[in-house]
């Protein structure tokens, strides 16, 4: 079958990237193949999960290369595997208006909150739900969407809610939200959008 190819962009631990590797491992990722693991740090956990599983791993360092160096960079390993969709998993650098809209319609990220709450700039790791505790919100949960110019303002694609626990601590809930809708929701986008773009193709 003809698989759409994957490039998932990451920064640091990876859990997401290991629940897309387990997803393709399983078959709930059918119409899509990580192709290629981009890091923007080259001490990323996420590194040794691409590797263990045998995908292609490179790090760029944007302080090295600059910024356009940087994008040029990533841009020459996409094109070398033709890659249709870019996942962005904690992925912690900004990429320019240029770069989004590129690869527009193409680019998706997850962010750890029900969009538009506690999204955009400064809201990452553990901040996003060291914010929603302080509101005292009731439920959280993530979100799946398309990246543009905005940060996390792309359209909503999937998401799901989480509850919030009397006792949570940012730490506890972060892992929550993780195992109770990013990993599940993040594959399942993924398989989606490569199911749409094979069957456009
Ligand atoms: C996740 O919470 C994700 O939603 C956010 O950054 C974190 C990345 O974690 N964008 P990991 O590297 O996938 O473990």
């Amino acid at each position: 079958m003809l698989k759409a190819k994957i490039a998932v962009f990451v920064s640091g631990g990876g859990t997401n990237l290991q629940a897309l590797i387990d997803a393709q491992k399983s078959g709930a990722i059918q119409h899509g193949e990580i192709a290629l693991v981009v890091s923007s740090n080259p001490e990323a956990y996420a590194l040794e999960r691409a590797r263990a599983a045998g995908i292609d791993a490179v790090a760029f360092s944007r302080k090295q290369l600059g910024a356009d160096g940087f994008e040029r960079a990533i841009e020459a390993e996409l094109s070398e595997r033709n890659v249709q969709l870019i996942i962005l998993a904690g992925f912690l650098s900004i990429l320019s208006e240029d770069f989004t809209a590129r690869h527009a319609g193409h680019i998706i990220n997850i962010h750890p909150s029900l969009i538009p709450s506690f999204c955009g700039k400064g809201f990452y790791g553990l901040r996003v739900h060291e914010a929603a505790l302080e509101r005292g919100v009731k439920v959280t949960g993530a979100t799946v969407h398309y990246v543009n110019e905005i940060p996390d303002g792309g359209e909503i694609i999937l998401q799901k809610a989480v509850d919030i626990l009397p006792d949570d601590t940012p730490e506890s809930l972060q892992r929550r939200v993780m195992e109770q809708a990013e990993w599940i929701l993040l594959p399942r986008a993924a398989e989606m959008l490569c199911r749409e773009i094979v069957e456009r193709s």
